[in-house]
């Protein structure tokens, strides 16, 4: 017999309109807290006000000797802390950690009515989302949570990248998926030393027939393929796709041309690791007013979304108006 989940709700993601509703909430940074250092700890109030979504990291990053004290922390943070219309997230520890059980049973059961989203690393398949899907299940019935906690999947194995459309849709209590670089690329043997970002010798040459000596390189963008195939599995599921770390925060330069990329490419955030990366992530992941004006005018030129109009010696069409619907719409939702 299933267990009595009433929460599970399809969770409406940012798209034209009337295909998708508009986004549920603004979510263009997920920041990282080491919830097991006091003085971090204490920052977390003026920070919740800063940003979109606070997250308490319990794995990567964390000491073993430090992985209750991360928990207890974030339990402490959780109740002291008014986060507001800020998100709360946990980055838990992965399934076939000694740490993962725990990590569940005590945080749902302490703070389970302020915890909004469990981010779920090293995800292989729909099974792992399953087993915390029914994990969450009991414990939310065990400890009267009142609303779902949703699931927040790492891509970051070769199996997972493998399986991305089945985790995407395997259960209504998916938020999204954020990409994991620095475990990706270990897990694909990439011959980097990185969290994410790119390499300068992934490019490509100028044909030397063309420019003879003076051989013009251009680099590579290492993630493209990742984030492309992410995102359109989390579009067709209906939930929400993120580029994740940047681990590099002496280049704010770089940092903005990746998480640019992914904005272009469909993502909804990034994660910031660093406070000199939430103000990068809020410009890049808010539309660029320039382009809200032009997208205006689209939809006002074509009131019922039909047809076709020429503006600024541009077509536009049914397909110019939803991609425009998409910018106004996220104008809107970071405006509110
Ligand atoms: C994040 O967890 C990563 O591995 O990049
Ligand atoms: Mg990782």
């Amino acid at each position: 017999m299933k267990l009595p989940n009433q929460f599970y709700r399809p969770l409406a993601i940012g798209a034209p309109a009337p295909l998708r509703e508009l986004p549920v909430k603004v979510e263009r940074m997920i920041h990282f807290v080491p919830p097991h250092l006091e003085k971090m700890r204490a920052k977390v109030p003026e920070i919740a006000k800063q940003v979109d979504v606070v997250l308490g990291n319990l794995e990567d990053a964390i000491p073993s000797d430090a992985k209750e004290a991360a928990r207890k922390g974030f339990i402490e943070m959780a109740k002291s802390t008014d986060f507001g219309s800020t998100g709360l997230w946990t980055r838990m520890n992965a399934l076939n950690s000694p740490w993962a059980l725990d990590d569940m049973i005590e945080i749902v059961g302490a703070v389970g009515n302020k915890l909004d989203v469990v981010m779920l690393p090293k995800v292989e398949g729909p099974w792992d989302i399953a087993y915390l899907d029914q994990l969450l299940a009991q414990l939310e019935a065990r400890n009267g949570v009142k609303k779902p906690i949703l699931i927040h999947a790492i891509l970051e194995t070769a199996e997972g990248v493998k399986n991305v459309d089945a985790i995407a849709s395997c259960s209504p209590r998916m938020h999204g998926i954020s990409l994991g670089p620095a475990d990706l690329a270990a897990s694909r043997a990439m011959k980097t030393t990185r969290v994410g970002g790119g390499h300068p010798d992934y490019r490509v040459l100028a044909d030397a027939a063309e420019t003879g000596a003076a051989r013009s390189a251009y680099q590579q963008d290492l993630w493209h393929y990742t984030i492309a195939k992410m995102v359109d599995a989390c579009a067709s599921a209906g939930i929400k796709a993120f580029y994740g770390p940047f681990g590099d925060f002496s280049d704010a330069a770089a940092c903005e041309a990746q998480f640019r990329n992914a904005f272009l490419l469909g993502c909804a955030g990034a994660w910031s690791l660093h406070p000199s990366q939430i103000a990068i992530a809020k410009k890049v992941f808010s539309p660029d007013p320039a382009e809200v004006a032009f997208a205006k005018r689209v939809l006002d030129a074509m009131p019922d979304g039909a047809g076709a109009v020429m503006i600024d010696g541009r077509m536009q069409d049914d397909a110019t108006w939803k991609q425009a619907k998409v910018i106004v719409d996220l104008a809107r939702q970071v405006a509110a």
